[in-house]
């Protein structure tokens, strides 16, 4: 029997959220001394990790206390051409674009250069402890699929697409409606469904994609029905008054988008800082879920999300860090983002531990339709973790012996978490990264 049959239970404090926590009071599920037995690339079983050794009392222990397992973290919105951009402060959207973002998406028609930002691009989501993350490409074929060629390296889930665009950017970053279906159609047939690879048809934002651009993305949708979508929406005023002089005939920005049936539950569209009423029940009827970015929003000065009427109307909502737009590749950090903006906004929700380890794993799992397979240690599961331990002598490792529960500890992971206290991530009970002993 293979190491692998064999199985290995991992002890040290765990912590998931099997139930949503935004519906149900006992969404969180922690075990001080907890164990997860791991067998195949699967979970088989968590729970106190004396029940489960005496359940299987022949596999081997990994003795990993004094640190913290959760679920593999689900970033669902980011830029891989962005990587070199982040910390750009002192702009708003649109002027961001044009000065920061859109120049160096333009050096991505360097396949060199576009290797190697892929490259640095998987590297970090690993070291901080992302194993799955939807991901916008580039404006080019060639530097798209070094993403998911870079993908395929790192062993995480990657969902990706080419992004289309035919107006409003720079010349070398529009594409011809004909010329995006071709290379969209190569790129779908070359790496969906490869390893832990998925396509996402991606038209930037409706404001750089004409009519016809949008139609070939109702056309990719049609021909390829288990590949997702993913867009902007409603980030941005002035970008919302444009979309409204752009397409007239639009009840507002979301109706661009339904007009060309890329609503629905395959569907993941980032910010929606602004919507209407009449938006939110929309997407709530129609399955779509969207993408909460608190750091890109407070850094592009874009507004406050009205996370309490996404929830009330029923709408799917996850976290993403916006890479290069917002301010890093920390899950947490961009979980207590959401904590502190919340507590500051009119109305504002309180979010618990629960709803921030939810927003930053299971709820990405629904989002992405894959909650049958990750975002909690449910028996299963694909095995799929971040092993976090505090650096000795850190403020984190002071809060942590101290703590008087669970609740307050995984509040102090939110808080005080960052890639220097991920030690060990896997997807599929596979190692991606392993930190260097201190
Ligand atoms: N809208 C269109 N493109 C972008 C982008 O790259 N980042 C953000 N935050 N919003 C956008
Ligand atoms: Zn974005």
């Amino acid at each position: 029997m293979s190491a692998a049959e064999r199985g290995e239970i991992l002890r040290a404090s765990l912590f998931h959220t099997p139930r949503n926590p935004f519906l149900d009071g006992q969404g969180l599920e922690s075990h001080h001394d907890g164990g997860l037995l791991l067998r195949s690339g699967k979970i088989v079983a968590c729970g106190d990790y004396g029940a489960i050794q005496a359940a299987h009392p022949n596999v081997p222990v990994g003795d990993l206390r004094g640190g913290f397992l959760l679920p593999g973290l689900i970033d669902t919105h980011m830029h891989f051409p962005q990587l070199s951009v982040l910390g750009g402060l002192g702009h708003e959207l649109l002027d961001w674009l044009e000065h920061i973002a859109l120049p160096e998406e333009a050096r991505m028609a360097d396949e060199a250069y576009a290797g190697q930002t892929a490259q640095g691009f998987v590297r970090a989501l690993a070291e901080h402890g992302t194993t799955t993350a939807l991901v916008f490409g580039a404006h080019f074929a060639s530097a798209t699929a070094s993403l998911f060629e870079a993908a395929t390296a790192s062993g995480l889930r990657i969902v990706s697409g080419m992004v289309l665009s035919d107006r409003r950017l720079r010349p070398e970053l529009h594409q011809s409606p004909e010329a995006a279906y071709g290379d969209s159609t190569s790129l779908i047939r070359r790496f969906h469904g490869q390893e832990r690879l998925l396509y996402a048809v991606t038209p930037r934002f409706a404001l750089s994609t004409s009519e016809a651009m949008l139609e070939v993305c109702q056309t990719l949708l049609r021909e390829n029905p288990s590949v997702r979508f993913q867009t902007h929406l409603n980030e941005n005023r002035r970008e919302i008054s444009e979309v409204a002089r752009l397409f007239p005939w639009a009840s507002d920005y979301l109706n661009v988008y339904e007009r060309f049936e890329l609503t629905g539950s395959r569907s993941v569209m980032a910010h929606n800082v602004h919507p209407s009423e009449s938006e939110l029940q929309r997407l709530a009827a129609s399955g779509t879920s969207i993408s909460h970015c608190p750091g890109s929003n407070a850094m592009l000065g874009s507004g406050i999300f009205p996370l309490r009427r996404h929830i009330a109307a029923g709408v799917k909502c996850a976290l993403g860090t916006d890479v290069g737009a917002g301010t890093g590749f920390g899950m947490l950090k961009e979980g207590l983002q959401a904590y502190l903006v919340q507590r500051l906004a009119v109305n504002g929700t309180l979010l618990t531990p629960a709803h921030l380890l939810y927003l930053a794993t299971r709820a990405g799992a629904v989002v992405l339709g894959m909650e049958n397979e990750i975002g909690d240690f449910g028996p299963g599961k694909s095995a799929d973790l971040v092993y976090l331990r505090p650096p000795q002598g850190s403020a984190l490792a002071a809060v942590v012996a101290q703590a008087e529960n669970m609740n307050r500890i995984l509040a102090a992971l939110f808080t005080l978490a960052g890639s220097e206290s991920v030690r060990e991530v896997r997807v599929e009970g596979a190692v991606v990264f392993r930190a260097p002993e201190a």
